[in-house]
């Protein structure tokens, strides 16, 4: 499928405050360029669940994205609340994601135990959160890449989805 419309949202403190320059954002915005798939918002905020929240609602419901990742805010630090944040706008959960993203990403770090991401749906719209570093996040996207397009055809009820079960994706 072409037309995948990515948002792409940067949850960090220090990005957010200028003091460390985004790289994950740009990061994700060449490998979706590169998939040959569209970016039409990118945003960088503080670790601030309400801020958080409230992003992800309002580019929910303006309907502009059919996928939106978020980079970062999913580890063990105090400030990291990206999940919960995005636990508050999911209506129904895509744990699968994760699961290939943790259990893949373990043959690369021990430390993807450490990533509590969450992934869901809400109205036509999946989010799926990633981790902070531009490796990582990158890693991850590339982990799910090969079941977007049939997960978005299922997503818009593109009557396509029903010859999509190829079992390797794509
Ligand atoms: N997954 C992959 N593929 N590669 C990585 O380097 N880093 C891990 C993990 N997942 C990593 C990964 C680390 S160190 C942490 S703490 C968690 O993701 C959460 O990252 P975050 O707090 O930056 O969101």
């Amino acid at each position: 499928m072409k037309n995948i419309r990515f948002a792409i949202l940067t949850v960090s403190d220090r990005s957010a405050a200028g003091i460390r320059e985004d790289l994950s954002g740009p990061a994700l915005v060449e490998s979706v360029k590169k998939a040959g798939w569209e970016i039409n918002r990118t945003e960088i905020i503080p670790d601030e669940l309400s801020q958080i929240r409230d992003v992800l609602l309002s580019w929910c419901d303006e309907k502009c994205s059919d996928i939106i990742l978020t980079t970062g805010g999913t580890g063990f630090a105090p400030r990291d609340v990206t999940p919960e944040a995005t636990k508050l706008v999911i209506e129904r959960e895509t744990p699968g994601l994760c699961e290939a993203m943790r259990s893949t990403s373990l043959s690369i770090t021990p430390h993807a135990m450490l990533s509590r991401a969450v992934a869901g749906i809400r109205g036509n719209v999946l989010i799926v959160n990633l981790p902070g570093s531009p490796k990582a996040a990158v890693e991850n996207f590339e982990i799910i890449r090969p079941v977007l397009s049939h997960a978005v055809e299922l997503l818009r009820n593109d009557p396509a989805a029903e010859t999509g079960h190829a079992p390797k994706g794509n």
